[in-house]
């Protein structure tokens, strides 16, 4: 608005998020009921766009969220459309970038959250606790993942009084873990094995798989907490732990599987479900925890930061009141998957600018 546009807002978009309506328009945008499309030139969303929705983007608007870069069909449709699409999740991951990174503020918010997740159901104290009563000796947690979102639960579990083990597979994780706190999990692998490119790990090897596995078994037995945030970009979850590692831990113990939407790092976790297996240990049960959108969980700081990011990019596109977008920025190169009717992922060869979009899935994410 301060660069002289007009700002629409969906009305109840902020609802659950703990924004009202009234707070949109006390800052001076519109409160609209079915935005046109059509006529938006900057669109900002959360989860990706459904087919119906980018049919009726005008040629040549941005759009600017979490675009859903790996699904082939969907970018199709973004290209077809003559959309140029911003996707977060081809957000370079460097320090200019970093007030932009939606990832990030997400993941942010799901560490902190998968923790507090484990502590509600967890039958005993986090803190060591040295009473007239007796002494209660501290959590035992461990954390598969170190990366943004685990590096936020290590934290977490650490103020609230826990001991904590993590492992990763990526080298530098060791020293980041160190650097909040935990323990780290040697399981022996060569750095080769797990670095993949831009900083992110790749999917081990099934020899390499194995003995990570056999590592971490008897620490995971140990535990009172697990908490798995373990993702490769693009790919269904790395299985890391079965379901005999998570039936050895105590009876009453807590897995919190971060990754459950997709696919799931610990076996028989579901989204937005427990699910209860009879302890190995004894008499009770573990409870396995898949978190279904951990972030949306605490939807007003996760709003909060994830509109700091958008605000963020538009500054990068926005110049002088107009639209700028400039693929000679490093980041706006990265982040844009679709533009002038080209799928820049596979580059020129993509589907024509006039193919036909592909059959209506409105609602089957939005
Ligand atoms: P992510 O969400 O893609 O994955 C989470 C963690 O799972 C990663 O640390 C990854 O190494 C780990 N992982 C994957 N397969 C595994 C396996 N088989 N066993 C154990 N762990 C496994 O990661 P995130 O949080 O997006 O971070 C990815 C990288 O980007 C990290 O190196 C992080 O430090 C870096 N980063 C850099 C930023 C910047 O410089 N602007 C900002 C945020 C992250």
């Amino acid at each position: 608005m301060r660069a002289g546009h007009r700002v629409l807002v969906e009305k109840g978009a902020g609802a659950l998020a703990a924004y009202p309506d009234a707070q949109y328009e006390a800052a001076g945008a519109e409160i609209v009921s079915g935005i046109d499309l059509a006529s938006i030139d900057i669109l900002a969303h959360v989860t990706p766009l459904p087919a119906a929705a980018i049919a009726r983007m005008r040629r040549g608007a941005v759009t600017i969220g979490l675009a859903g870069p790996y699904d082939d069909e969907r970018v199709a449709a973004l290209a077809a459309a003559g959309v140029t699409a911003m996707s977060f999740e081809k957000l370079p991951r460097t320090s200019r970038a970093q007030s932009m990174d939606v990832l990030s503020s997400q993941a942010l918010a799901a560490g902190y959250r998968c923790v507090l997740e484990a502590a509600i159901r967890l039958p005993r104290f986090f803190p060591l606790a040295m009473t007239a009563a007796g002494t209660v000796p501290p959590a035992k947690v461990v954390v598969l993942g170190i990366g943004v979102a685990g590096l936020q639960a290590i934290a977490t579990a650490k103020r609230l009084g826990a001991t904590v083990a993590a492992n990763d597979i990526r080298p530098d994780s060791a020293e980041e873990a160190h650097s909040v706190g935990a323990t780290f999990i040697e399981v022996g692998l060569d750095a080769a094995e797990g670095t993949g490119s831009g900083g992110y790990a790749k999917s081990l090897g099934d020899d390499a798989a194995a003995r990570q596995k056999a590592a971490l078994a008897p620490h995971i037995a140990q535990a009172d907490i697990l908490i798995t945030t373990a993702s490769i970009p693009g790919r269904a979850a790395p299985r890391l732990v079965t379901h005999e590692m998570v039936a050895a831990m105590r009876p009453g113990s807590v897995a919190v599987d971060l990754a459950a939407p997709s696919g799931g790092n610990v076996e028989g976790s579901v989204p937005g479900k427990d699910v209860q297996i009879a302890s190995a240990q004894g008499d009770g049960v573990v409870t396995i925890v898949g978190l279904a959108s951990a972030a949306s969980d605490l939807p007003t700081d996760a709003s909060r930061l994830f509109a700091k990011n958008v605000e963020n990019v538009l500054k990068l596109i926005v110049a002088d009141g107009a639209l700028n977008v400039d693929f000679a920025d490093d980041i706006v190169e990265g982040m844009t998957i679709t533009h002038d009717g080209v799928n820049r992922l596979v580059g020129p060869t993509a589907p024509p600018a006039d193919a036909p979009a592909p059959a209506s899935d409105e609602g089957k994410d939005a």
